[in-house]
């Protein structure tokens, strides 16, 4: 069964995606972009996080109320996935981070692998990967096997802007990991970029 793809059409969305795609946006107007559209992907992957019911006593009476049930972990990938993390870190601050070092070989575009310090069942219920980018696919799809060999046993991956190459590079992979992304471009460049993409997404968080 493929994985299900979920591409944002919310207009809040859409608009800040051209904002954060305009070559002249500058870096601290860009990373504030990053964390508000990973707020809303967010919102839309955790729709189906389990709940358990619990009694609040409230300054009148007794109130019925859901918390959250699952342990939920953050997947952000290095370097561009760390704005992400925070954004969501915001929005859940019970989650956990587990941060994953990958960069993509400039020759091969194979992903690298740099600092991974995830241990064998880490005690999630659901691991999230955080990557603004989803090109080949090779990173997400590398991040993903790591999960799963820690025995992690749900995966989610959020991404800004996806190419084809990266969905069906998934889909092959994982297709039990759902994507939730906020656009899909045309293709990807003789150099592995996503056309018409935003360019480094590492480089324009980080003024490098
Ligand atoms: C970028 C991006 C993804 C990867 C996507 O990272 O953040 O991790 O490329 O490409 P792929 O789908 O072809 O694997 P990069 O390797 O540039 O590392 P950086 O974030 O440290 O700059
Ligand atoms: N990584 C990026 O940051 N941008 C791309 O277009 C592809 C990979």
């Amino acid at each position: 069964m493929p994985a299900s793809i979920h591409v944002s059409e919310h207009p809040l969305v859409q608009h800040r995606i051209a904002v954060l795609r305009h070559k002249d946006t500058p870096c601290v107007h860009f990373r504030a972009l990053v964390q508000e559209i990973a707020q809303f992907l967010f919102y839309e992957a955790s729709r189906d996080f389990r709940l358990r019911t619990i009694t609040v006593p409230t300054p009148l009476a007794e109130a019925t109320g859901q918390m959250l049930a699952e342990r939920i972990g953050l997947v952000p990938v290095l370097r561009a996935g760390l704005g992400m993390a925070q954004a969501l870190l915001s929005a859940m601050p019970e989650a956990t981070v587990w941060h994953l070092g990958l960069y993509r070989d400039h020759e091969t575009l194979q992903p690298i692998t740099y600092y991974n310090k995830i241990p064998q069942n880490p005690g999630l219920d659901v691991a999230l990967v955080l990557d603004p980018m989803l090109a080949t696919g090779g990173s997400a799809v590398a991040a993903c096997n790591i999960l799963k060999a820690a025995q992690v046993p749900r995966l989610k991956y959020i991404g800004l802007i996806a190419a084809p190459e990266g969905i069906a590079a998934m889909q092959a992979a994982h297709p039990d990991v759902p994507l939730y992304l906020g656009e899909i471009d045309s293709h990807l460049n003789e150099i592995g970029y996503i056309v018409p993409g935003l360019g480094d997404a590492g480089d324009r968080q980080f003024g490098t």
